[in-house]
């Protein structure tokens, strides 16, 4: 059966893009075969962290408006062979809607293992279309009061999809910044306000800014992408403990 997650945030900037495209490349080394679902309509970046963004003729809304065939609108990963693209579609009028978007996921994701969908910022439509097709979700967060409460906001309206598995992933995380802010005491704080059962913290890691800069996704190595490792191996109901106290 095929997973679809949606990878969504309250506040921009979280790192969606980042967990998507990391978190699928951790699943690639566990031997599953990925789809990546760009749903951030007219603001697409997934593309290009991939390095195929010269590669893409047709979209999401080429496929259903018949402009090519589904298949055509899915183009392998330059470094992996089991990583699939689909695009958003370039112009932000061009968004689907939330049933079309279900169709089209169904449609396409029965040979894969996961499907990762990475939404839009906030809970307005375009976060409304990526969640549709999705039966579990991961809310990305950084470990700061504006971004929290974002999460919470989130965490509601996939609750009121009916959405049944939501975590949390802390991305982005440096103890020693998040001790000089002193917002809260310490991570479990975090969670307790986020309200959301926790999969994963990743460090801040420059490396991780780099390396999907420049479209070099798929040759990761350190320890940020080793807890994608641990993400993944959590999705998939493998217990990885989570050692809350070693982050601090
Ligand atoms: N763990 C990390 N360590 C360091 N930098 C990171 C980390 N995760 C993400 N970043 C950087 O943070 C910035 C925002 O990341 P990203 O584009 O993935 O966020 P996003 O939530 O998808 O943004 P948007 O809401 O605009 O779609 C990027 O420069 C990215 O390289
Ligand atoms: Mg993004």
């Amino acid at each position: 059966m095929t997973n679809v997650i949606v990878v969504a945030s309250g506040k921009g900037g979280t790192g969606k893009s980042t967990v998507c495209i990391c978190l699928s490349v951790a699943l690639l080394r566990q031997g599953k075969r990925v789809l990546l679902i760009d749903c951030d309509c007219g603001m697409r970046g997934l593309d290009i962290m991939l390095d195929i963004e010269q590669d893409i003729l047709f979209d999401a809304s080429d496929a259903v408006c018949g402009n090519c065939s589904f298949a055509e609108a899915i183009y392998k990963s330059k470094n992996n062979d089991n990583l699939f693209l689909m695009a958003a579609p370039f112009d932000a009028e061009n968004e689907l809607s939330p049933s079309v978007f279900r169709q089209l996921v169904d449609a396409v994701k029965h040979s894969y293992d996961y499907v990762i969908i990475d939404s839009p910022a906030g809970i307005g439509s375009g976060f409304m279309t990526a969640a549709a097709p999705a039966d579990s979700a991961l809310i990305v967060t950084n470990a700061e009061p504006t971004s929290v409460r974002g999460a919470v906001k989130v965490r509601k309206k996939l609750e009121a999809l009916d959405m049944r598995f939501i975590r949390l992933v802390i991305n982005r995380f440096d103890k020693k910044v998040f001790r000089r802010m002193g917002f809260y005491p310490d991570l479990d704080a975090v969670i307790d306000a986020s309200q959301t059962q926790l999969i994963g913290i990743v460090p801040f890691d420059m490396q991780i800014s780099v390396v999907m800069q420049r479209g070099a996704a798929g040759m990761e190595s350190g320890t940020a992408f080793q807890s994608f490792d641990r993400v993944a191996g959590r999705l998939q109901g493998m217990r990885v403990p989570l050692n809350l106290k070693g982050m601090l």
